[in-house]
């Protein structure tokens, strides 16, 4: 009987934590600008630097992704330059993670920065092509990325 008690006593002490941990990963995005999408990625990160690390990982895998799915389009002279662009952004990305470890903020933000220029030089590049079908996609791939890197710049300011 006192033994059961014990167990759901610390089963609520359990949820709890789990809640207080949670509500501080949103207040770290509530100035994002994408909270949502900041609130899902970072999920119970309650320090800047493990949000941060945690959204710049996940920007990563999204822009390798991205450029997965761009070499399948097709072979348009734009999508090439798309996936120099993205093989930019995550060596980029991955200098950024080198730098918060570092903790040189001023470079980590330069970095950060750099990753969206690669990510619209890569819009560009297949809105000039022309061809409407294939830049829509590589488009709406893009913009998740430009979200992420804006919450990323976000998170940057938080760090101390
Ligand atoms: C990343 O930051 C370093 C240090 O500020 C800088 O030398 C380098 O050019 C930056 N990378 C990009 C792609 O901007």
């Amino acid at each position: 009987m006192g033994e059961k008690h014990l167990v759901s006593f610390s089963m609520v002490f359990l949820l709890v934590a789990v809640f207080i941990s949670q509500a501080q990963g949103s207040a770290l995005c509530d100035e994002a600008a994408f909270p949502a999408l900041c609130r899902s990625t970072v999920k119970g990160a309650s320090d800047p630097t493990s949000a941060l690390k945690i959204t710049i990982e996940h920007l990563i895998f999204e822009t390798k992704r991205a450029k997965d799915s761009s070499l399948k389009i097709g072979s348009l002279k734009s999508l090439g330059v798309c996936k120099q662009n993205f093989d930019d952004a995550v060596d980029d990305l991955q200098s950024s993670l080198a730098y918060m470890q570092k903790k040189d903020i001023p470079s980590l933000k330069i970095n950060l920065s750099a990753a969206l220029t690669f990510y619209s030089t890569c819009d560009d590049a297949v809105v000039e092509s022309g061809d409407q079908k294939k830049a829509s996609t590589v488009l709406s791939n893009d913009l998740l990325l430009q979200h992420l890197a804006a919450n990323c710049l976000h998170l940057s300011t938080l760090l101390k």
